[in-house]
Parts: structure tokens; C-alpha cells; sequence
């Protein structure tokens, strides 16, 4: 074949699988053979390999990945991605409707469809074809992850018809299908890695993994719910999934009731019980239905709040609970000592996943429940991944075979005594220097994601180099060598170099985050913050007295204590010498301190969207000016900052309580920037 012909047969092939592959993965109608496909891709990866001049940037051969992105680039959104607030019964729905008809005179149709459980997109596409996907991060800015999106066989690269619009945004949600899921379990399991918990999160982790072609294999989809742009041919959002469909992208259909129009709100309950009973036959998660008004220009009328459009809300649904056998109980030890009970039960099918473990929170809990083993248990799964023992089938109980459960009175992991403090539900161990989860505990919340972030050193790593013997304390993470790392499994010299380095680039970590590292208990990401604003080197924290430690606003005296304590600890004393010795950041960097005490006295109310810094970088700035920050307006507010986007009900409000709203120039004026 010449190149001219190379080149017509190539361009040909990437239509016809752009075809078929929109009849697989959207319409789930094939018409070919999976071979016929397969054979079809096969010829093009060849042509390409041999003619990779002619190769387009958007063929088909691009699903299955191979581009590695080293850092997703932080991009602004051209429309910010809002949320939705949530209701959970119908009397909120009635309420909803009701504000609703006071601003429309004219009839509401709703349109109800579901809410996926996934993670959303934003992906622009440029003269039909697919240009960039950006993640929501803070729904300001998000990152670019076109490379993985572009894997995901729902979403086209090139759209289909020669009408097209020049450029135009669609959102949608990725999810991860319950059977791709399991299937990447099951793999996980076969090869001795840990599995993964839940659908969502794994989405969410997969699609920030560097290598796309990781992603392709995962089988991710994709359910598009917006079509964003100028001048666009609909006026209803029933025309918009018509419209988003004909271009080639998966929307929901009547046909399969995943979409409705109502008129009422009897006909939204309606569809709301329906999928609130059949939710649990979808292949994928769902955790609610959205309800929006289907009409643009009313949607326009409407407007939004600060944080989510006025009119759609989320009807979410009750957390899915099933019954099973309590198996036995086991217990956990926290880095920080505390005893986490868990409940050993009988595999169970719930929200999509097999449930093997549950928590069983503390000792009150077990004893409020009288749990016994083999009881029949409901097991429910709520936002948070871990799903709980909620309730025991008293009736099915065989009282005579049960005893009812003790709870421990010694560490299951080093023999020491528990202790539960006063008014405290958790039993701790004391042995902090002793307790091997605790040791490694303390080091893995060290090397954490928002402690120290240290690339290339994970969970596991730290359990291994602690059985190895080479660390017991996160100051010895910094004395590794590369003679020491070498030999052992699973670090060949590309990894110990990356450990190295990830150790080196910590030490740039800013004190408020090192101080959050150190795990000093009841100090979290915020307390960390203040503590480090308000005593700006770790000298002066550790010479602290109770009594300035909650003069800090909203250290409180258990904090206090607790700060106090750790640094009475000989031990904690010579760690923080060495991390410091070896050149970790004790003190708070120049622009992390006290400026001015210009707003001393200033409350502030910060609202909508801000051109030229962060709401984050805002905050701290009013903070520095010696101002203070606060969620909602109230007659104590002195000043509102306000944004684009702000709503008209805190508008109102600070005006019903003559409270200056202020702009982002405004308030730079005011601290003289
Ligand atoms: S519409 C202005 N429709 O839920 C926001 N969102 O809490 C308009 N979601 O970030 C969103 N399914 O990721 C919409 N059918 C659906 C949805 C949906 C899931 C997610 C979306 C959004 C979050 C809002």
C-alpha cells in the first residue's frame, strides 16, 4: 500500500471505529463482532506504527492509552462547576417547589433523572473534537486529565453529524460500573494487592493515575448531563440530552426510565421511589436523583446561590442496609492508641460491593447494640467508605447459644492494659513507644498526603522498612541510605532514588503542615494552622502554658493539654531536634505571618468568585491583617467580601442587617495591597 492509500485507508478505519465503538459503548447496540472490531483497531495501530505521520492525535488506537502525565495541569474553568444542595424528603422538595413558584408566574415542568455516584468532568470540545477535561477540584479551578478522559470509550474524541458547534463545554459524572469494579478487585486480590473499597473513591484515584493506559484497562464510563456554550439550539434540558446525544455522547433516555418529566411533585416522588427501590438492579451507584427545572429561561430567572444553582437540588437517598452474620469482632489500633472495634462478618453484596468488614465504633456502641456473635446484623453504608453495624435482629437471636461480648481489656497487639479516659468513649493503649501500629501509625500519618506528601514513600513502605528494623520514628526516615534500601524487596534503584528525593523535597513542607505531621493528638490540619500563626517557631510553642495556648481563638483547653503533654515528652523533644537538625521547617515562612493588625476587630463574611486571588489566599490574608473569618452572615459580620456569583438571599441579608458588602479591590485597598 502507497502512503496515499495508507493515508485514506487509515482516515476511513478511525470512522468506521469511531462508529462502532459509539454503538458498543453508548448505544450498547453493536453491530459487528468483538473480533471484527478488534481486527478492524488491529489494522489501524498497524498503518499508524508504520505511517505515525499520518497517525491522528484523536484516533480510536488512543483508547487504550500509553501517554503519561507526570503533573495534571491547573486550569480555570470557563463556566465555575457548582454543586447541588441537597434534600432527603419530600417536605423539602414542597419547600423547594414553593420558593421556586415565587419568583415563576408561569408553569414549572421538572425534569428528573439520577444522580451518578462518580466523580465530575467539564470536557471542551473544539471543531468536534475532544480538547480537554478538567476535574471540578475547587470548582474554580480544576486539573487537566485529558489524557486519562480520552481512555474512556463513552466519551468521543470526535463527535458525530457535520453540524457541530465551534467550541462548547459538557459535563457529565465518570463512575466506575460495579462489574469493572470487581473485576479489578478480583485482579488486585490474585496478585496480593490490597483491595479497594469503594466505587467512587477508586474512580476518583484512577483518574489522577500518571499512566493512561492504567486507566484504559479500569473500564471507567460515563453519563454526560450539560451541554454549556453560546448560542446553543435548545431551550429545555430535555433538548440538551437530545442534542448531547445526537453529537455521540451517553445520556440518560425515557426509553429506560432513567429520565422524566413531571409536572408535580407527586410525579417527582413517584420517580423518586421508583429508584429508591430499583437502584440497587442499575450496574452502577447512584446515591439520589437530581430534579431540575427543565425550562432555560425559567432556569435563568432563577439564577443561583453562592454555591449551586437555584434551580436543581439533589433528592438524596437513605443510606442501603443489609442484614448478615457477626462473625467475630476484631480490634484496631490507631497510631494514636485509640481502639477501633470491628465487626467480622459474612461476606455481603451491599451498594454494589462485598462487605467483609464493618466498624462497630467503641465499646458503648457494642454494649448499646448487645451484640453477640452470630447474630444477624443490618449493615449500612453511608458517605463515608467504611460501611457500620446499625441494628441487631433481636427476634432471630438463639439466646442459649450466645453469650454476650467482652469487651478487651488489653492491646490485641502488644498485651499493655487499656485505658479509657473520662467522658472519652474510646479505650486507648498507653504503650505509644511500644505498640508496633501505633510506631508505624505515627510515621504513616507523617509521610501523609497533607502532612509531609512525600513522593515515593508509601503506607506499605513504612511498614516495611519498620519490620526491616531500619526506622521506628519519622526522623529516621531522613537518616536512610541507598546501601540500606538496595537490598531490600520491591525497591529496585529507580524507586530508592525516588524515596530519596521525596524525602529531600519534604523539607521545603511548611511549618504549619510539618507541625500537622508530627501527630500530636487533637491537632488537626486547621488547629496545625492556627497554632503555627500564632506561635511562629516551635520554640516558642513548646514553651507554651495552658493558659496562652487557648488564648489562640478556638484552641480549647483539651488541645491545649494535649500540645502541652506531647511536648513534656522527652522522647517527642529529641525527634523534633533531629527532624529539625536535619532540616525540616520550624518556623512560619515570611508571608505565613502576622502583617498589620489593620482589620484587628473585622469579621469577615466571604462570598462568590474572586478574580485575582483564591477564597483560600483570601482568608489568609484577613487573617494576617489580624481579621477573622467566619461561614455565615450574622449581625456580629462586619464586612462582606463579596465575589461574582454571589446569591441574592446573603445579599439581602447584608443589607437587612447594614452590613457593607465589599469588593476584592475594595478590601486589597483597605490592607494596602
Ligand atoms: S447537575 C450546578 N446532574 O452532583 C451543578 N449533577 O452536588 C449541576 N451529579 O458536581 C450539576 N449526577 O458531579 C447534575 N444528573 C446529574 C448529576 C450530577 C451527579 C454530581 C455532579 C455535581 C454534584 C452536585
Amino acid at each position: 500500500m502507497g502512503p496515499d492509500e495508507a493515508q485514506q485507508r487509515m482516515a476511513e478505519l478511525a470512522k468506521e471505529i469511531h462508529y462502532h465503538n459509539h454503538r458498543y459503548y453508548v448505544l450498547s447496540n453493536p453491530e459487528i463482532s468483538d473480533f471484527e472490531f478488534d481486527m478492524m483497531l488491529r489494522e489501524l495501530q498497524d498503518l499508524e506504527a508504520q505511517y505515525p505521520l499520518f497517525a491522528d492525535p484523536d484516533s480510536p488506537t488512543k483508547r487504550v492509552g500509553g501517554d503519561i502525565t507526570h503533573k495534571f495541569e491547573k486550569v480555570k474553568h470557563r463556566w465555575p462547576m457548582m454543586s447541588l444542595s441537597n434534600t432527603y424528603s419530600k417536605e423539602e422538595v414542597v419547600d423547594w417547589e414553593a420558593r421556586i413558584k415565587k419568583t415563576l408566574e408561569d408553569e414549572v415542568v421538572y425534569a428528573c433523572e439520577l444522580k451518578y455516584d462518580g466523580v465530575a468532568i467539564g470536557c471542551t470540545y473544539r471543531n468536534g473534537r475532544l480538547v480537554q477535561a478538567l476535574t471540578r477540584g475547587d470548582g474554580t479551578t480544576g486539573e487537566n486529565i485529558s489524557t486519562n478522559v480520552k481512555t474512556i470509550r463513552s466519551v468521543p474524541l470526535v463527535l458525530k453529524g457535520d453540524d457541530v458547534p465551534e467550541e462548547f463545554e459538557v459535563r457529565g459524572e465518570i463512575y466506575f460500573p460495579f462489574d469493572a469494579f470487581e473485576a479489578l478487585n478480583a485482579r488486585r486480590e490474585e496478585q496480593g494487592e490490597p483491595v479497594f473499597a469503594n466505587p467512587r473513591n477508586t474512580a476518583s484515584g484512577t483518574l489522577k493515575l500518571q499512566d493512561s493506559s492504567v486507566v484504559a484497562e479500569r473500564g471507567l464510563d460515563c453519563f454526560m448531563y450539560q451541554v454549556l456554550g453560546e448560542r446553543l439550539p435548545f431551550q429545555t434540558h430535555e433538548e440538551n440530552f437530545e442534542y448531547a446525544r445526537k453529537l455521540g455522547f451517553k445520556v440518560p433516555s425515557r426509553a429506560d426510565k432513567m429520565f422524566t418529566l413531571c409536572r408535580n411533585i407527586d410525579e417527582i416522588m413517584e420517580f423518586v421511589a421508583y429508584w429508591d427501590q430499583h437502584r440497587t438492579s442499575l450496574p452502577f451507584a447512584i446515591d439520589g436523583v437530581v430534579i431540575k427545572v427543565n425550562d432555560y429561561r425559567q432556569q435563568e430567572e432563577l439564577g443561583f446561590t453562592a454555591k449551586s444553582p437555584r434551580w436543581a437540588i439533589a433528592y438524596k437517598f437513605k443510606a442501603e442496609k443489609v442484614p448478615t452474620i457477626l462473625e467475630d469482632v476484631l480490634y484496631q489500633v490507631g497510631r494514636t492508641g485509640a481502639i477501633t472495634p470491628v465487626a467480622k462478618l459474612r461476606p455481603v453484596l451491599l451498594a454494589g460491593t462485598v462487605v467483609k468488614r464493618a466498624s462497630l465504633h467503641n465499646a458503648d456502641q457494642i454494649a448499646k447494640l448487645d451484640l453477640r456473635i452470630g447474630d444477624r446484623v443490618f449493615v449500612e453504608k453511608g458517605g463515608e467508605i467504611i460501611p457500620k453495624v446499625v441494628g441487631v435482629d433481636l427476634d432471630g437471636r438463639k439466646e442459649i447459644e450466645t453469650i454476650p461480648l467482652e469487651y478487651i481489656t488489653h492491646c490485641p497487639e502488644c498485651g499493655t492494659e487499656l485505658v479509657r479516659n473520662e467522658g472519652e468513649a474510646q479505650h486507648f493503649c498507653p504503650n505509644a513507644e511500644g505498640c508496633p501500629p501505633q510506631i508505624v501509625g505515627r510515621m504513616q500519618h507523617f509521610i501523609g498526603r497533607k502532612a509531609m506528601n512525600i513522593e515515593g514513600l508509601g503506607e506499605e513502605t513504612i511498614e516495611q522498612l519498620y519490620s526491616a528494623g531500619l526506622i521506628s520514628n519519622p526522623a529516621d526516615l531522613y537518616g536512610l541510605t541507598k546501601e540500606q534500601l538496595l537490598p531490600l524487596e520491591r525497591m529496585a534503584t529507580k524507586s530508592v532514588e525516588n524515596l530519596l528525593a521525596g524525602l529531600e523535597a519534604s523539607k521545603e513542607v511548611p511549618y504549619e503542615r510539618v507541625l500537622f505531621a508530627l501527630g500530636i493528638r487533637y491537632v488537626g490540619e486547621t488547629v496545625a494552622r492556627k497554632l503555627a500563626r500564632a506561635f511562629p517557631d516551635v520554640d516558642k510553642l513548646k514553651e507554651a502554658s495552658i493558659e496562652q495556648l487557648v488564648e489562640v481563638n478556638e484552641i480549647g483547653e483539651r488541645i491545649a493539654q494535649s500540645v502541652v503533654e506531647y511536648f513534656g515528652n522527652e522522647q517527642n523533644l529529641q525527634m523534633v531536634r533531629r527532624l529539625r537538625e536535619k532540616g525540616l521547617n520550624f518556623e512560619s515562612a515570611e508571608d505565613a505571618l502576622p502583617v498589620s493588625e489593620k482589620l484587628k476587630g473585622t469579621t469577615f463574611v466571604i462570598s462568590g468568585v474572586f478574580q485575582k486571588h483564591s477564597r483560600d489566599k483570601l482568608k489568609q490574608m484577613i487573617e494576617q491583617h489580624g481579621g477573622k473569618n467566619v461561614g455565615s452572615i450574622s449581625a456580629k459580620t462586619t464586612h462582606v467580601l463579596a465575589g461574582d456569583n454571589m446569591g441574592p438571599a446573603k445579599r439581602n441579608k447584608a443589607a437587612d442587617l447594614g452590613i457593607p458588602l465589599i469588593s476584592e479591590n475594595e478590601f486589597l485597598e483597605m490592607i494596602g495591597e
